[in-house]
């Protein structure tokens, strides 16, 4: 269950977008070559980037897609995508301002849906999946990238812990085994998934969330007094000079929506089908 975030995004994200424009970790990320090598050998009409924030990953799919468009909840970051299309080579990147829960799409309309680091903010995610599956044609598909959170309870319950302390507007981490389950729920087949993790860094990380300064120094000691079952999960380094390194596991996942099942078809007077 994902309990309602003190914070709604477009409160967390506005204030920060310009920061996540000129983010490393999310313009040339690990985890956007990830979303580029999940793609098929073919050419897709329409995508749709969901939480697209500045509009990385609606970027780097554009080559192979005839249209693509940016959406999130928050206009300021898609004022970031509309500045950086044209140097980001993706010119024709179109915006809609719309949240994951209600796309604003017809049903079978689209070909592709990519989403990275965005669904650990959406409230319900079923009812995104189920508006994912509702927006795809028949052998559309959905690439996800999250961060995930690990198998240990008493890990995945710090990460948490953590996750809120930093961003106010974070929902939840979901372990990769319920997301594919989620998918299954909503109907797409999971043809593809991998773990993988991105690296990241105090003071960096608490930084890119806007933390006041003195907040981000009591984040920065948790961070390296972290538990054992915590240090092992995420790999947490501190070092002499303060900063801390860790890493967050992160899925990428596949999942195509199957063509419809055929019409049963009615019995003949023989029992046989026609
Ligand atoms: C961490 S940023 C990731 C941006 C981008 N996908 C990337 O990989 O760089 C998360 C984005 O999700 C958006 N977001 C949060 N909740 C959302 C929702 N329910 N529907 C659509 N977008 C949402 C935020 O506004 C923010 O731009």
């Amino acid at each position: 269950m994902t309990t309602q975030p003190a914070r709604a995004p477009q409160r967390q994200f506005g204030r920060l977008a310009a920061s996540y424009r000129d983010s490393k970790t999310h313009a040339r990320g690990g985890s956007l070559v990830s979303a580029a090598a999940f793609l098929s050998p073919r050419r897709y009409g329409v995508a749709v980037d969901v939480g697209a924030g500045p509009g990385f990953s609606a970027f780097a799919v554009a080559g192979q897609c005839g249209r693509v468009i940016a959406t999130d909840v928050t206009p300021e970051m898609l004022e970031q995508a509309r500045s950086l299309r044209t140097e980001r080579g993706a010119p024709g990147t179109e915006l809609a301002l719309a949240a994951a829960e209600s796309l604003p799409f017809c049903d079978g309309s689209v070909d592709l849906i990519v989403c990275r680091t965005a669904a650990h903010h959406f409230l319900n995610v079923d009812a995104w999946l189920a508006e994912s599956a509702r927006i795809l044609a028949p052998d559309g598909e959905l690439i996800l990238i999250d961060t995930v959170s690990p198998d240990d309870p008493e890990a995945a319950a710090w990460m948490h812990e953590i996750e809120v302390w930093r961003d106010p507007s974070h929902a939840r981490n979901l372990p990769a085994d319920e997301w594919v389950e989620a998918a299954r729920r909503a109907g797409l087949r999971v043809v593809e998934s991998g773990l993988s993790r991105v690296d990241l860094e105090y003071p960096d990380w608490t930084e890119r969330a806007g933390m006041a300064e003195d907040e981000a120094a009591r984040l920065g000691r948790a961070l390296a007094g972290a538990p054992p079952s915590a240090r092992e999960a995420f790999g947490i380094a501190p070092e002499e000079s303060g900063a801390v390194r860790f890493f967050w596991p992160i899925l990428a996942m596949k999942a195509v929506k199957p063509q419809a099942a055929p019409a049963p078809q009615p019995e003949t007077e023989q029992g046989g089908t026609q």
